[in-house]
């Protein structure tokens, strides 16, 4: 027997428990489920939210609106859980040069700071602070207990049965279904599953187009005992008192080593920062890192995906979780509850190009243009070709990827099979099948066979208990994105492979073909592809061609042929 809820969400971070209590006080039936890893972004965050940051004084992006629902938001959940963990504190800012004081009373002429509580000339204890030019003080400021708040989360989502530890293999734990999203190993099924995974190594195969550009943080907790500040102070880095004389401070950046490791390099940059204006000394209790999930364009990012809207997506908090998570969270819930439109700023779909999954690199970093609201017949081919074979291809199944290239539709190919199934992936050259072995050991996906092959030899290369039970094969020609282009495909290979794929898939089964002309002989290759799916008995397969630019000879294509039943 399987559990049916509204929603799962994966994840119980700042987003996940967050957007969990806005679905839930809508009526929504909602599971969470975490792998309950002991350090995470969220376990280990300060929790602060700070109206004003930055070198350069910013006031945060949105600060008034998004600070009122932050407020309101952990009252309430501190109301229903009993618990304290949200306290309203006000925040020091020392200047740490000339500069700052010249920049901070330039915001206030303009007007930067209007409606922000702020007290010029603060008390500063110079026994414990070094602060030759002085500083403000910040009132629409707090601090959140970042673990207590998802612990007792946790523990009221619990008692309705509305969370579940586990950890969950994107690769085939999740099947999409007609209604929804199965979950096979929790036996529970949803309308809507919501990826809040922060920042995770492993690709999501749905959304791994979106472009986080993730930032590890390193965070130390000091005992001071010379100093009793209650206030969080900010210099360079932030010291935030935990109460006996125990302060966390932080944080790095670091924008290359995307690991949980506590580094030399971290700690010292953070004493020397601290030592510049705190006069007391200093002993480190304890030093812990994790990977913020920052959005490319800084601002969290959430919606529905374009073709599967049974997944939706929120991620991308950044280094306010705290701050952003209430406010957006309400805001997915309105959406999902009256289909209202997405905030642009935040919108998944304006910020992603899909297409991407296969012809661009992965995380290639080029401008991307916002996407247009597109029909499904409109969306890119790469995705045309995912969906023609989604219609098809069944769990258990076997597939061919007859150009694996990096290996994105050999494992959307193998997601979709599942364990039970089968995809023989083959390319001509090593590196390509090289790139798609990491994609698949990441998404811990073993189901799939990699043979080091030309296509044109496709019958001879796939075993042959396995012909004639193909279910679906697929064709990306051209060449490898990021690799050598003098390795292509060509007309007469190409042709000879489309033949035997003919033969070797079974009634019902699909074959893709997407074919680009604007490199060298790609013209002259989809021309001789039409000209053999031409010879093919009518009778026998049904054939369609959709062309990205309709009437122009000189955009890629896209051929689907399916065996007649
Ligand atoms: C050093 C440091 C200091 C910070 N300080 C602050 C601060 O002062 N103020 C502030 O506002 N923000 C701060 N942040 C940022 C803040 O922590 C993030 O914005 C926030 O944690 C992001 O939350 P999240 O829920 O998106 O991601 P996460 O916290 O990473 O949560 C994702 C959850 O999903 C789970 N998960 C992922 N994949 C799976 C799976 N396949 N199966 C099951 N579970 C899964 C993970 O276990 C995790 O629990 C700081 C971050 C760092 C690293
Ligand atoms: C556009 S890429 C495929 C992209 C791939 N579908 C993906 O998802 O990343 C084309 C691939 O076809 C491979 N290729 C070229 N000629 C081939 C042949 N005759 N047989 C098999 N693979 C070939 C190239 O090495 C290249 O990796």
């Amino acid at each position: 027997m399987s559990a049916h809820f509204d929603f799962i969400l994966l994840g119980q971070g700042l987003a996940g428990t967050t957007l969990a209590w806005y679905l839930r006080w809508l009526g929504a039936t909602v599971l969470v489920v975490d792998r309950e890893a002991e350090v995470t972004s969220s376990k280990i965050a300060a929790g602060l939210i700070t109206p004003i940051t930055g070198q350069k004084l910013n006031r945060t992006w949105r600060q008034a609106e998004l600070w009122a629902e932050a407020l309101n938001f952990y009252e309430r959940i501190q109301a229903e859980t009993g618990v304290r963990f949200f306290r309203q504190t006000p925040m020091l800012r020392l200047f740490a040069n000339d500069l700052e004081p010249v920049a901070f009373q330039r915001r206030l002429a303009v007007h930067e700071f209007d409606g922000c509580s702020l007290l010029q000339s603060p008390v500063i204890n110079d026994e414990w602070f070094l602060a030759e030019r002085s500083g403000f003080e910040m009132h629409d400021a707090g601090q959140l207990d970042v673990r207590q708040y998802l612990a007792a989360s946790r523990q009221q989502f619990q008692r309705d049965g509305g969370y579940r530890a586990y950890d969950i293999d994107l690769s085939r734990d999740l099947l999409p279904t007609a209604e929804g999203v199965f979950v096979e190993p929790l036996a529970a099924h949803a309308s809507k599953l919501i990826f809040c995974q922060g920042f995770d190594p492993i690709p999501n195969p749905w959304f791994h187009q979106v472009r986080l550009k993730p930032a590890k943080g390193e965070i130390l907790t000091l005992r001071i005992p010379g100093l009793d500040e209650t206030r969080v102070v900010h210099r360079g880095v932030w010291l935030a008192p935990l109460g006996n004389h125990l302060f966390k401070a932080g944080a790095t950046y670091d924008w290359h080593r995307l690991d949980q490791q506590p580094t030399d390099k971290g700690r010292t940059e953070i004493l020397d920062r601290l030592a510049e204006f705190v006069r007391c000394p200093i002993e480190v209790v304890d030093h812990q890192a994790a990977v913020r999930p920052v959005h490319r364009n800084q601002y969290p990012v959430l919606g529905l995906h374009p073709d599967l809207p049974q997944f939706g997506y929120f991620n991308g908090l950044g280094s306010k979780g705290s701050l952003h998570a209430p406010f957006f969270a309400r805001h997915f819930t309105n959406v999902l509850r009256s289909g209202s439109a997405i905030d642009p700023e935040v919108d998944l779909n304006r910020k992603t190009d899909w297409s991407s999954c296969s012809a661009t690199p992965h995380g290639e970093d080029r401008q991307i243009p916002p996407r247009k609201p597109q029909q499904k017949n409109s969306l890119p081919l790469t995705q045309q070709a995912q969906a023609a074979i989604r219609e098809v291809l069944q769990v258990g199944e076997i597939a061919i990827d007859a150009t694996t290239g990096n290996g994105y539709d050999t494992l959307f190919l193998a997601n979709l099979v599942g364990p039970r199934g089968t995809v023989y992936a083959l390319d001509i050259q090593q590196a390509a099948l090289d790139s798609t072995a990491i994609r698949l050991d990441a998404a811990n996906q073993t189901n799939v066979t990699l043979i080091h092959a030309d296509h044109a030899d496709l019958d001879q290369v796939i075993p042959r208990e396995s012909h004639h039970k193909i279910a679906a094969v697929m064709f990306n020609l051209g060449y490898l994105p990021g690799g050598d282009k003098q390795v292509l495909t060509h007309s007469d290979s190409t042709c000879r492979a489309l033949r035997q794929a003919a033969d070797l898939i079974k009634p019902g089964g699909v074959i893709t073909i997407l074919a680009y002309t604007g490199h060298d002989g790609g013209l002259a290759e989809a021309h001789a592809v039409e000209i053999i799916l031409a010879e093919f008995d009518p009778l026998q397969f049904e054939q369609t061609t959709i062309e990205s630019q309709p009437g122009r000879t000189l955009g890629p294509r896209l051929f689907l042929v399916t065996k007649r039943q």
